[in-house]
């Protein structure tokens, strides 16, 4: 078969390698995709200058080159409504409609769908201006937490441990419109102390399958400090007992499925539930319509089957067996310095960005390749995944291969998954 990823981050790099390994996959098409997708003697992908708003030429584009399904990776093209687009005119398509993308573009839609499921979830109050966030943190305890509404590229979460840090986050949405639109409303949220669980599901909007969990490092620095970026680092499986899993899909992933159901939003792709698990049970901090990048990069090379054929049963609306294998899997993010507010681009990158063993490669995210050297080209440049037995030889697979690559001012945390067990107790 041949595929179509949209997208140009890790997240897609991670499904063009997982589908080049799926044995029933002939040709593998990206747009706009990257370098590291097209690097090496036997490129991964072809990848194409065609903007993905110019649905009528995505179209020609699909039935020209046989296209079997397109597996759409970022939240904006699924925002925008791409993956009607793509079904209306018969193509295959695993995505969202845009109604359901809905959960992810909107903070507020997305808080008022978990009340109306009944999903536990944190108190929060709708603002648009410094004064108003000011009067409303008086019913919330410190640390406040301020999100902006629509898109930010996961940085638009502010943790403000102070009244004066709360403004000055207020002052950067609402007055110094540092995410345009998308900052213009936001929430204030309770925050809720407890550790952090990625937990993706495959879903036809009525059934799912839960794909191995992972955890996510959000914070730019050690020790969970500094600003959110994108995330900075994924381990993968994290085991969490029966009962508690029995809990997120009778309270979380149900509700979720059955509220879809009832709005009539079709949903062909992956649901990520992003999930505090507190010491009263999971609550649900947030939706992504979506994979989660550096989620995707931990979880496809745990899946134990042709990943191609996977995913287009998902395209077709079926849910297929999962196959996981008994392995671990790591990612540390390299970044640019000045991630993730001003990334520096066009450094030099030294060492080999294509380097692998048969346990640890990198993933592109923002890389180029120009003029013979390679450069970086945006915040989160490598992501280097280590595959072990343990989670601990995963780890040493992923950092042993961050090492082949440096530039000026890269930006790393050395503890990835190292709080991770840690937390669970
Ligand atoms: N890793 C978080 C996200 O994909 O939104």
């Amino acid at each position: 078969m041949n595929i179509l990823v949209i997208g140009h981050g890790g997240r897609e790099h991670a499904l063009i390698h997982a589908f080049r390994r799926s044995p029933s996959v002939k040709n593998l098409h990206a747009i706009p995709g990257n370098d590291g997708m097209r690097s090496g003697e036997n490129p991964a992908a072809m990848c194409h200058n065609l903007d993905w708003k110019d649905s009528k030429s995505l179209v020609e584009f699909c039935r020209k080159q046989e296209i079997s399904y397109v597996f759409i990776g970022p939240e904006d093209p699924l925002v925008a409504g791409l993956c009607d687009k793509l079904r209306e005119a018969g193509i295959p398509t695993v995505g969202p409609s845009q109604a359901a993308a809905h959960l992810e573009a909107s903070k507020i839609f997305s808080k008022n769908f978990m009340l109306e499921a009944k999903i536990p979830t944190s108190a929060f109050a709708k603002v648009s201006s410094v004064q108003q966030t000011m009067q409303a943190c008086e019913s919330f305890a410190p640390p406040y937490v301020l999100k902006a509404d629509g898109l930010c590229a996961g940085k638009g979460v502010f943790i403000c441990k102070t009244k004066f840090d709360l403004e000055s986050a207020a002052k950067d949405l609402f007055e110094n419109k540092i995410f345009g639109d998308a900052g213009s409303k936001a929430i204030l949220e309770q925050f809720i102390p407890g550790w952090e669980l990625s937990y993706l599901v495959v879903t036809n909007g009525l059934q799912f399958v839960t794909l191995p969990l992972s955890q996510d490092h959000k914070r730019l620095l050690e020790n969970d400090a500094g600003p959110n970026t994108g995330g900075m680092g994924t381990i993968a499986p994290i085991e969490i007992d029966l009962d508690l899993h029995e809990r997120i899909k009778k309270t979380i992933v149900g509700p979720t499925l059955e509220l879809l159901k009832k709005k009539e939003f079709l949903y062909y792709g992956v649901l990520y539930f992003g999930l505090m698990i507190t010491d009263q049970g999971p609550q649900l901090l947030e939706y992504n319509c979506r994979f989660g990048d550096p989620e995707t990069q931990v979880i496809l090379p745990l899946l134990d089957q042709d990943i191609a054929k996977f995913f287009q049963q998902v395209a077709m609306g079926e849910i297929p067996n999962l196959k996981i294998k008994n392995s671990a899997a790591a990612c540390v993010i390299l970044a640019s310095p000045g991630y993730p507010m001003n990334p520096q681009k066009e450094l030099l990158i030294e060492g080999n960005p294509t380097a692998c063993t048969d346990s640890s490669y990198f993933i592109h995210a923002g890389a180029k390749f120009q003029d013979g050297t390679w450069k970086t080209a945006g915040g989160r440049v490598l992501c280097a995944i280590g595959i072990g037995q343990t989670h601990s030889s995963a780890l040493a697979q992923a950092y042993s291969q961050a090492k082949m690559v440096r530039w000026p001012g890269l930006q790393m945390r050395m503890d990835i998954g190292k709080k991770t067990f840690v937390n669970r107790g």
